[in-house]
């Protein structure tokens, strides 16, 4: 799967996909991922990508031109799925989103900033607007790379078996059972008896008791 995102701060997401999971997905040829600095698409001397709005508001909006040409130079090179916005009044991203993301091939997602984008953007090359919550970030560079890592952890390959993205929370509408590891015994706190019983069937049932106690107690919209 490739992914390319457009920012106007490419730096501040360069360390993170050059780290952990993220690092080997694209070592292992899972994951494509591309930043590119929508400034390197301006083609005034000064490299604007905002200006101030029409109608007098308090603010900059990001530019058409720039975002227009990055968009249309990726676009010329290969088909992408969606054309994702990361805006706060987006739809609201959740694990149903990303697993049919990370069923896709190609995907652009753009971040916002200032103020927002010029709206013609939103009108003509957006296909899909997507929030990661109901709060205002300075910018989508955060939410894309939420996005991202929850996508490209769900790639077949990218987790090993043990991990595998099946036993996440949300993934059945259930949060995860609590989960220990050695010692068996730490000051006293011990790890549930049944977890070290070896029967498999005994602790498979332990974890869904778990699982649904804690949804209940922690998310019951979930169960709804
Ligand atoms: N940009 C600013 N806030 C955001 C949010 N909550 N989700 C996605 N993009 C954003």
């Amino acid at each position: 799967m490739r992914i390319d995102i457009l920012t106007v701060f490419p730096d501040m997401l360069e360390g993170f996909f050059n780290c952990s999971m993220m690092a080997r997905a694209q070592k292992a040829g899972l994951a494509d991922i591309h930043l590119h600095d929508i400034r390197d698409y301006t083609t005034d001397k000064h490299h604007k990508t905002d200006d101030y709005p029409f109608g007098g508001c308090a603010g900059l909006v990001m530019k058409i031109e720039p975002i227009d040409r990055l968009i249309t130079d990726l676009k010329s090179q290969r088909e992408y799925d969606e054309v994702i916005y990361t805006s706060p009044d987006g739809e609201q991203f959740n694990q149903k989103t990303a697993n049919s993301l990370s069923l896709l091939n190609n995907i652009i997602i753009l971040c916002g900033h200032y103020k927002g984008i010029d709206y013609r953007i939103r009108e003509h090359l957006i296909t899909r607007e997507i929030s990661i919550g109901d709060y205002v970030l300075t910018g989508g560079e955060l939410a894309a790379a939420v996005m991202t890592d929850s996508i490209v952890r769900l790639i077949p390959g990218v987790l090993s078996d043990e991990q595998s993205a099946l036993s996440d929370c949300f993934q059945d509408n259930l949060l995860a059972p609590p989960v220990y590891t050695r010692p068996a015994d730490y000051k006293g706190w011990r790890v549930p008896d049944v977890l070290l019983s070896g029967n498999q069937a005994l602790i498979d049932d332990w974890e869904f008791q778990q699982s649904m106690e804690r949804t209940k107690r922690l998310r019951p919209d979930l169960l709804k």
